[in-house]
């Protein structure tokens, strides 16, 4: 009774002060905390500020703004009790890159509300909005209301980045340097997706990641095609000739050793998939493709998450501006990606696709393989006891069970916390695939904003 009745307060509060909050949240968006471009690096800064003062206006009474090499990491912290478990929580305050800009029908940096089919109670426009300065919101207002209800029943840490997006690459250092600082229990992360709103779903892990940027080089200079062209070979004819070579005509990849390490998927884990609501047909319309891609002995589902994928992020060579020119290029590049599932090596993958680069390179040019940082899988597995809680949190929010689901991103840090922090990271996250991140017309839904804090309020006061 007592609980039901607090139960509808909290929804009521949340759905009161709506609008003061997306004010609030408008104006975080309205920050363009691009970590990727030199160019926002003092935009960066100046977030980690309003990040800031928002953990100072929410009730954490102690908040620092630590400088790197790279962009600051804010950390705060809220001590009540030794007798009480501490909680990490963790998001990032930096975005992606809006580009390509003209695809936006609202400025990436002017929030806006607007209506959708999926969202009919608005969603706010914005890059950043659900990834992941939406759901670090969400994790704030959640905070401050079990502060102000007196009800929190955990010891907060809390540490948000601005280089997520570009890899962690400084937190990893720092996380190793504050070892007994950032000491905890949990670890708290909203920056993740659920399947639907009808039927939310807890991500059990993630993939990772092996990126490696490919160079081929020809002439030492571009060439007329007519004059040249027949004897002299063209990079961006081999660089995709390379690629291409990389998945049979079953859409398996076919680079040596590449799936050596994947875990074997149960009759039983395999059995999920097919009773996930899943309409195949409509998630084809949305993106306006005829058909699928990939390994069709696995569910769409598995593809995506439990499975491994390689793919071609970019792709540059010779003559893309206006009209026809005729030339042969000197140069092709392209960026690859691999999302990689347990038990995979990153470090190993990158290795084993430079090498098959190299190998099926023919001797007419030259090729240089640059492989990036990448990052290990994840897995948080139904067993740990915090998935309980969190299934309890997400069940007394939606008022319906989620399921477990991996998901098919990669967040690097997570398993560099587990093995310096020896924390195993709730992976509590409420944007929906069809919210475009990384994408023009980013957005996070007002009612997905509401069920985050509703959540994450009973995850640390339950
Ligand atoms: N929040 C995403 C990861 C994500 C998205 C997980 C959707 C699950 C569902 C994160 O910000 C991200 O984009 N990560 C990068 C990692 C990279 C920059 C090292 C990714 O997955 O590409
Ligand atoms: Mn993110
Ligand atoms: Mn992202």
């Amino acid at each position: 009774m007592e609980n039901g009745a607090l139960t509808l307060n909290i929804k009521t509060t949340i759905s009161q002060n709506l609008d003061s909050y997306v004010q609030n949240l408008k104006s975080f968006l309205a920050i363009p905390s691009i970590s990727a471009d030199q160019k926002f690096k003092t935009d960066v800064a100046k977030c980690s500020e309003q990040v800031k003062k928002m953990l100072l206006e929410i009730g954490i009474p102690k908040v620092a703004i630590h400088q790197t090499k790279g962009h600051p990491i804010v950390f705060g912290e809220l001590v009540i009790s030794d007798n009480l478990p501490t909680t990490l929580v963790y998001g990032h305050y930096d975005v992606q890159p809006p580009d390509p800009i003209e695809l936006w029908e609202s400025g990436p940096f002017e929030p806006v509300i607007k209506k959708t089919a999926i969202h009919p109670e608005g969603a706010i426009f914005a890059r950043g909005a659900a990834d992941d300065k939406g759901q670090i919101f969400a994790q704030m207002k959640a905070i401050e209301l079990a502060i102000k209800n007196n009800s929190l029943k955990t010891n907060l840490k809390i540490i948000y980045e601005g280089e997520e997006e570009i890899g962690s690459e400084h937190l990893e250092d720092f996380c190793i340097e504050h070892k007994e600082m950032l000491k905890c229990d949990q670890i708290l992360v909203s920056d993740t997706s659920i399947l639907s709103n009808s039927q939310p779903t807890l991500n059990t892990g993630l993939r990772g990641l092996s990126y490696l940027e490919v160079e081929v080089t020809g002439p030492n200079k571009d060439l007329h095609s007519g004059v040249y062209g027949g004897t002299v070979a063209n990079p961006a004819v081999i660089l995709t000739k390379i690629l291409a070579k990389m998945f049979d005509e079953n859409n398996k990849i076919t680079i040596p050793e590449f799936y050596d390490d994947v875990q074997k998927i149960s009759e039983q884990e395999m059995e999920v998939f097919s009773k996930l609501p899943f309409d195949q047909e409509k998630y084809c319309q949305d993106l306006e493709v005829n058909s699928l891609f990939g390994e069709q002995e696995f569910h769409p589902l598995a593809r995506c998450s439990i499975r491994p994928s390689l793919d071609v992020n970019g792709i540059i060579s010779g003559y893309t501006g206006e009209g026809a020119k005729t030339v042969l290029p000197s140069k092709a590049s392209c960026k690859i990606s691999a999302r990689l599932v347990p038990n995979q090596d990153p470090n190993k993958i990158s290795k084993v696709i430079e090498k098959f680069i190299i190998k099926n390179c023919p001797d007419s040019v030259k090729v240089k393989v640059k492989p990036h940082h990448g990052g290990y899988p994840y897995v948080w597995p139904i067993t740990d006891p915090s998935y309980v809680k969190a299934e309890q949190a997400m069940a007394k929010a939606y008022g319906i069970n989620p399921l477990p689901l991996r998901g098919g991103g990669s967040i690097p840090i997570l398993p560099m916390f587990e093995k310096t922090l020896n924390a195993k990271s709730i992976l509590l996250g409420f944007g929906l695939d069809s919210d475009q991140i990384h994408s023009p017309n980013e957005h996070f839904g007002l009612g997905n904003l509401k069920k985050a804090i509703e959540a994450i309020y009973y995850f640390i006061t339950d």
